[in-house]
């Protein structure tokens, strides 16, 4: 698949078939989210594989009982070691490296999984104590986030993004006034936005 397709196409998927995923599948998933970048190339992820359906239901109960992740094939629960990035990088690792590097890896995942075919969403609303309790999360690893896998049964979802030109400034904050001759790239993201408009079907 094509990588702009594959951006383009990835849509957050909460409803599910009863079908399991394959794990040569969940292997290569994993892989991408271990080749993300990271600050000092420190890797401070680690995700917990969760399929038993007693083991799903923790995870869905935690999430505030958002209801479409009990019914995940599989979930991954991205977590990140927190006392190494701290000890390198201090408060700006934990509070700021720590969940970027975490937010990279689910990204690879999320798009490695729709590459194969699979459907995924990032759940970001969860009680972390309550997690943490329920799958024996030490108090040196933080929980990032968790992403439901499963292969897709929705139809087709509407995809809602913002103009490129609301949040493309040049040369300093706010401004939206370009010079041509520097930000020729301008009329390019013009360009792009139409191109992107007469395509978008064929991405949703
Ligand atoms: C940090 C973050 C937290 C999110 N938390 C949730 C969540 O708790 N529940 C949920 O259903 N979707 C969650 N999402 C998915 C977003 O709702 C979704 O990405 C957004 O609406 C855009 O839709 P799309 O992913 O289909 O393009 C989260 C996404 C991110 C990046």
């Amino acid at each position: 698949m094509d990588l702009e397709e594959c951006i383009k196409g990835r849509r957050s998927i909460r409803l599910y078939k009863d079908k399991d995923v394959e794990w040569e599948k969940v292997v290569k998933i994993l892989d991408a989210g271990n080749y993300a970048p990271s600050s000092g190339n420190i890797q401070n992820w680690e995700f917990i594989l969760v399929k038993d359906s007693k083991n799903v239901e923790k995870v869905a109960n935690s999430c505030y009982n958002q209801s479409f992740v009990i019914e995940a094939p599989l979930i991954f629960i991205i977590c990140a070691e927190i006392s190494k990035i701290r000890r390198l990088y201090g408060e700006k690792g934990e509070k700021v490296y720590s969940i970027q590097n975490c937010a990279m890896a689910s990204q690879n995942i999320m798009l490695m999984a729709y590459s194969l075919g699979l459907g995924s969403c990032f759940v970001g609303a969860f009680d972390e104590d309550t997690l943490k309790e329920d799958f024996n999360i030490p108090d040196n690893i933080q929980v990032m986030g968790i992403i439901t896998l499963g292969y897709s049964n929705e139809g087709d979802l509407e995809v809602r993004r913002q103009d490129l030109e609301i949040c493309t400034f040049y040369e300093k904050y706010n401004n939206t006034l370009r010079n041509i001759k520097t930000f020729p790239l301008n009329n390019m993201l013009k360009k792009r936005l139409k191109d992107i408009k007469t395509r978008k079907k064929s991405f949703t």
